[in-house]
């Protein structure tokens, strides 16, 4: 299967051809099975992002984004007034589907801007609907502009690391792929960019953490990675101190959810351990982040948001029977927040920011 072919079969999120549905891939089905879902309502797309059927912080901005500009486009109402009421229900709806990930308000924003700058100028219910239309497939195709800036700034460094003979080691936690995005990923676009430069597979050997509990590394990305051909091995999130100590990572990449205005940066559960562990063995730790995922009016990590999620994820969901005392208490947070000094970099589509990151996002233009 070719690059092109592989990023076509798993493809996170598009939009139906008659405009009426979401096309997912249902990621809690993988890897075992491939399928393909129709998402035709709210509930449906909302109870799809909530139960990480699409998953990842730019996918679900842009699962949003074409929601939003689906339903809309079957709103009944006749005039701007009761259109828009509807449209704002609809947006808040979505907006409590998950609260860390900043992609879903940063688009569902867009959304919203985008259909009051129509109605300000007096455009018809019907060109509001197809202005809708345009602007989620800008989202949606700008997401694969950023992820593939990201993935050529982050196979730059790549290139420093290249020994003769040897794969670089990669580490990565959670999935940041192309599951979780339009196309390239963020964390792994650097790799599918290496390929596009005439890499092998074999040139790169990444370490894929497991991730407790949902085991996004586990069942997504060695699952993308190895279908692209690329050297893959998982291991469980607590052998990452012996991976590193025995020396066999050169560098780590993950994505995010939400980075605050001091780059104080949330990503799955998890991450902040690998930061500290990266610190502690002096490999080289890179945050992948689009600006749509940056969070300016967030000043620090204290303040961002973060998921608590069902007890049964961690004691029964992937066990033949329950794995803890019926009835105990469970802590489930989704996410947690990676302190900005223990960050190397912040690899965004916009150039590579470093500590102190406030001053670094404006120089690059994040606003
Ligand atoms: O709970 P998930 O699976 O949505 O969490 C996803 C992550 O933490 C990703 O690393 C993040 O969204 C970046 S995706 C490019």
């Amino acid at each position: 299967m070719s690059t092109e072919q592989f990023f076509e079969q798993v493809l996170s999120v598009r939009m139906t051809e008659d405009r009426k549905a979401l096309d997912i891939i249902d990621q809690t089905l993988l890897p075992g099975t491939i399928r393909r879902i129709r998402l035709e309502t709210k509930e449906a797309i909302w109870e799809a992002i909530k139960k990480l059927r699409v998953r990842g912080a730019p996918a679900i901005g842009v699962s949003a984004a074409y929601g939003m500009a689906v339903l809309a486009a079957q709103f009944t109402a006749d005039d701007y007034g009761a259109f828009y009421k509807e449209f704002v229900a609809l947006k808040e709806y979505f907006a409590s589907s998950r609260p860390t990930a900043v992609n879903l308000f940063w688009a569902l924003n867009r959304m919203d801007d985008c259909c009051r700058k129509a109605g300000e100028e007096g455009k018809s219910l019907d060109e509001i609907k197809e202005l809708l239309f345009r602007e989620a497939d800008a989202i949606c195709e700008e997401d694969v502009q950023i992820s593939r800036s990201i993935g050529e700034i982050g196979f730059g460094l790549l290139k420093d690391l290249k020994k003769d003979g040897k794969p670089i080691g990669i580490l990565t936690h959670c999935n940041a792929g192309t599951l979780a995005t339009a196309k390239y990923g963020t964390a792994t676009a650097p790799m599918y960019i290496a390929l596009e430069h005439g890499w092998k597979g074999s040139d790169m050997h990444v370490y894929c953490d497991e991730t407790r509990p949902l085991l996004q590394g586990a069942r997504l990305t060695s699952f993308e990675l190895n279908s692209a051909g690329i050297t893959t091995t998982v291991q469980c999130d607590n052998m990452a101190s012996l991976l590193m100590r025995s020396g066999k990572i050169d560098i780590i990449f993950v994505g995010c959810d939400r980075v605050a205005a001091n780059g104080d940066t949330a990503n799955k559960i998890g991450t902040s351990g690998v930061a500290i562990l990266a610190k502690h063995y002096g490999i080289p730790f890179y945050v992948c982040a689009p600006s749509s995922t940056i969070d300016l009016k967030t000043p620090h990590g204290g303040q961002i948001p973060i998921e608590m999620r069902e007890p049964d994820e961690v004691t029964q969901m992937w066990y033949k029977e329950r794995m803890a005392p019926e009835g105990v208490d469970v802590f489930n947070p989704a996410f947690d927040v990676t302190d900005h000094n223990l960050i190397t970099g912040m690899i965004t589509e916009k150039g590579l920011c470093t500590d102190p990151y406030g001053e670094a996002f404006a120089r690059a233009g994040i606003q």
